[in-house]
């Protein structure tokens, strides 16, 4: 697959979505961000020594249905690379991945549709390294160096996660590594906030909880789940 690599840019996303109309899949890694950007309209701090990647993917026939699929992928094949580096990484539903209770990697996919299927996605990954956090996500997020105390090089990072979301069949992974279940978290909708247990993730993304003894389904545009140390 052809890569680009760029010293800085507002953000990778951003870069890979423009190239949509080349109809190539393309790998765009940059060594930081200026505007890099979360979900929900948020920002990502990007600095030096992360990995900060988009993957833009040409589909044929892909139902829109299955969109989840993707996240899955790209979760699966962050977790799956972080255990190669010696962690226990976990999901916390629906795309954020965790370590020791902080966040250490976000994943923000953006689509475009062709009728009911998605005729291209762009997946972007950040993945903290040995970037320096800012001082206010300094308790909340966690970077590969800070878990192992080694040192280790961005580019094998990037080497190792390119390997597993290139994997088939990798998206199976997800449940497996799927956090907090069975257990009490916050469930944030709007300005409410619910405790619930969590119980599962359908195929299509949706999350599965008890709420007052009563099973319900959410989806991650309407909430955001909370847990201890958010
Ligand atoms: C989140 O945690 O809300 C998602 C963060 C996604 C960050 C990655 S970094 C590479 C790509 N480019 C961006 O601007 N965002 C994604």
């Amino acid at each position: 697959m052809k890569r680009v690599f760029l010293r800085e840019i507002n953000s990778t996303n951003e870069y890979a979505k423009a190239r949509r109309g080349l109809g190539e899949n393309l790998l765009v890694i940059a060594e930081r961000q200026t505007g890099g950007r979360g979900t929900k309209g948020r920002s990502f701090s990007s600095q030096k020594g992360g990995v900060y990647l988009s993957l833009l993917t040409f589909y044929k026939d892909f139902p829109a249905l299955n969109a989840f699929q993707i996240m899955q992928g790209a979760a699966a094949a962050v977790c799956e690379t972080l255990v190669c580096f010696g962690l226990k990484p976990k999901i916390k539903w629906a795309n954020d991945v965790y370590v020791n209770g902080k966040k250490i990697c976000g994943i923000l996919i953006e689509n475009a549709l062709k009728g009911k299927c998605i005729a291209s996605s762009v997946v972007g990954i950040g993945l903290n390294v040995s970037n320096e956090l800012p001082k206010e996500l300094v308790d909340i997020a966690t970077t590969i160096y800070k878990e192992t105390g080694k040192e280790i090089a961005v580019e094998e990072v990037i080497e190792t996660l390119v390997r597993f979301l290139e994997e088939k069949n990798i998206h199976e992974k997800y449940a497996q590594y799927l956090g907090w279940l069975n257990e009490e978290v916050t469930l944030v909708i709007g300005e409410k906030e619910t405790r619930a247990k969590l119980l599962s993730v359908d195929e299509a993304g949706g999350l599965w909880a008890e709420v007052d003894g009563e099973k319900k389904r959410f989806v991650a545009a309407e909430v955001s789940l909370r847990i201890a140390r958010d």
